[in-house]
This record gives structure tokens, C-alpha cells and sequence, in this order.
């Protein structure tokens, strides 16, 4: 697994999941701001698609991410006792993570310049990378925990979603091993800025 927390960020993104795991309203808000990242995953995918003919392994990426964040949600209510919504008040840090998805298009697009479909490529793979990352260190304190929650199948998937993009890139930009580290460059600060503010949370 690529590691591309620091020793000290990974002490802490761990101190934080388990805190929000050692309490319910917490680890529900915390689960439906997963949801919601899931959410806007899905409909960057679909918006970077509307003028293509959405070719099946696109669709099918698509409907997973929507899945994510379904299966998000379905735990946040459970763990919280009570129907939540992508309202401020049921998230950690809402505000953030819609940042987060919007700097991290923004920025991955000048990156590619003229080349129109490559940002759907280079901002998947930095999603799921960061995606790996978290949901196993997420998983590992939810064992550690002993809850009856785990992310194995959602993890077998975006780590094939990982293998494609990769994949792909290989076959579509001649500059994909240069643009990888410069995405991942982009990628790390926005992290840093959207876990702040969720562990700031109240
Ligand atoms: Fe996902
Ligand atoms: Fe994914």
C-alpha cells in the first residue's frame, strides 16, 4: 500500500478515527462527511463525462462511487439512530470537503492543459490513493475497536478503480509518470487543509 501520510499525520489522522469512533453522534457525522466525498466523487465522474457516450467501464465507476457513498450513509444512520442529510450540521467540515473537490478539479485541469480527458484520469487516481489510505487506516481502528463495520469489499474496489486509472494513463499521456508525482504535490496540501477542519470540528 503507498504510503503518502507522513509518520506524524498518520498519528493523528489515527488519534482523530478514534475518537470519532469512541463516540456515536461523532463517528455518524464523520461517516456521512465520507458519504458526501463519495457523493461529489460520483457526480465529478458523471459532469467530466456529459458530452461522451460513457463508455462502460466509466458507468460502471460511476454507479461504485454512488454505491460508496449509499453504503456511507446507510452506516451513518445506523451508528446515529436517526436520518441524516448533506446539511452542515449532520458532516464534519461540509464546506471543506466541497472545497477540497473543487481546488483539487481545478488545479488537476490546468495540469492538462489542452488534453480534455485526461483530468478525469489524474483526479481519480489522486482520490483513490487518498481513499486507499484513509478507509485503511479507517478500518484498521474499526477492527482495533471491534465494530462490526468493515470496508473490505469498498476497498477491493477502489483499489481496482487505482489499477484502471493507472492503467490508463499509461496508455493515454506519455507524461504520466511526471504528472502523477505533480498530482499527488496537488493533492497532499488539500488533504492537510480538509483534515484540519474535519478534526477541528465541533
Ligand atoms: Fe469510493
Ligand atoms: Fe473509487
Amino acid at each position: 500500500m503507498p504510503t503518502t501520510l507522513s509518520k506524524n499525520r498518520s498519528i493523528s489522522l489515527k488519534a482523530f478515527l478514534e475518537e470519532a469512533v469512541a463516540d456515536h453522534r461523532r463517528h455518524a457525522r464523520f461517516l456521512n462527511t465520507l458519504s458526501f466525498l463519495e457523493h461529489l466523487g460520483s457526480r465529478k465522474i458523471f459532469l467530466s463525462h456529459r458530452r461522451s457516450t460513457l463508455p462502460g467501464g466509466v458507468l460502471q465507476h460511476l454507479a461504485e462511487e454512488t454505491r460508496h457513498a449509499s453504503f456511507f450513509r446507510r452506516h451513518a444512520e445506523k451508528i446515529g439512530g436517526r436520518r441524516l442529510a448533506y446539511v452542515p450540521d449532520d458532516m464534519l467540515a461540509m464546506a471543506s470537503s466541497f472545497y477540497y473537490f473543487e481546488r483539487l478539479d481545478a488545479r488537476i485541469a490546468r495540469l492538462a492543459g489542452e488534453e480534455r480527458d485526461l483530468p478525469y484520469y489524474y483526479v481519480s487516481l489522486a482520490i483513490e490513493r487518498r481513499a486507499l489510505e484513509l478507509y485503511h487506516r479507517y478500518e484498521e481502528v474499526l477492527e482495533n475497536a471491534g465494530r462490526p463495520l468493515t470496508l473490505k469489499s469498498l476497498l477491493a474496489e477502489e483499489r481496482r478503480h487505482l489499477a484502471e486509472m493507472e492503467e490508463a494513463l499509461k496508455d493515454r499521456d506519455a507524461r504520466h509518470a511526471e504528472r502523477k508525482s505533480s498530482c499527488a504535490a496537488i493533492e497532499g496540501p488539500l488533504f492537510e487543509r480538509w483534515f484540519r477542519a474535519v478534526s477541528f470540528a465541533p
